[in-house]
């Protein structure tokens, strides 16, 4: 293919990539998921360190327990906010729903043990945040993937707010950081694009000497 058409395929794939909330009730193979992960590997970290772990949760009673552990906890931090129980109740709806409802949950951490680390707090800080934004770069890798694949699929930050908790219902390593969730299946809405700020606004020149 000319780079002129791969440029024109790139370009359409970014521009066309929604974030999916809504999916059809039909299953995704396996084949297919192993599929849009290995996009998610060939995502460019920090001295290759390849920090990404993906965990698959297929068991839905582990599932089950996890959503409604994590509603409760969302639910106490909105009540501390003092946020009115309409909202909550809308709120806490709507993240259910995606994460109960979606054929596919994956569970994006950062493994700790393959970033550098040096005696100095400052540069190990600086080495955890170029893992985040590895394990950042695969996630794009793997929703751009997904839409190329005819897949929806939307980042969810939900595991931040509680990383204790799914470390120990999922039992991970404690080198194991949550850092997203992504959610798959085939869409079952066409979100309008949601605005851009243009390049110009976000772009600053600094210009001669
Ligand atoms: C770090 C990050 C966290 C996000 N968390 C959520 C989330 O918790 N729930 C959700 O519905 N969407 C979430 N999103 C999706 C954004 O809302 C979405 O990307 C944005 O509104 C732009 O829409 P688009 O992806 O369709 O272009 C997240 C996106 C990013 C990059």
């Amino acid at each position: 293919m000319s780079l002129k058409n791969s440029a024109r395929l790139l370009q359409r794939l970014i521009y066309s990539r929604r974030s999916i909330r809504v999916f059809q009730k039909r299953e995704v193979s396996y084949k297919k998921i192993l599929k849009i992960l290995e996009y998610g590997v060939w995502a460019p970290s920090a001295h290759n360190s390849q920090p990404w772990r993906f965990i698959l949760i297929l068991n839905q009673d582990i599932r089950g327990k996890l959503v409604e552990e994590m509603s409760r906890l969302y639910k106490a931090d909105m009540e501390r906010d003092g946020l009115p129980s309409d909202m909550i109740e809308r709120r806490l709806l709507k993240s259910k729903l995606m994460l109960k409802e979606s054929p596919v949950l994956i569970l994006v951490c950062l493994d700790k043990t393959v970033l550098w680390s040096y005696r100095d707090e400052n540069r190990d800080e600086n080495e955890f945040i170029m893992g985040v934004q590895s394990v950042a770069a695969s996630i794009q890798n793997i929703l751009l993937g997904a839409s190329a694949e005819g897949l929806g699929a939307c980042w969810m930050c939900a595991p931040l707010f509680c990383k204790k908790l799914i470390r120990e219902l999922l039992q991970l390593p404690g080198e194991y950081e949550p850092q997203a969730f992504i959610v798959v299946g085939y869409p079952a809405e066409k979100p309008i694009p949601p605005p851009r700020r243009s390049v110009k606004e976000v772009t600053y020149i600094i210009d001669g000497v």
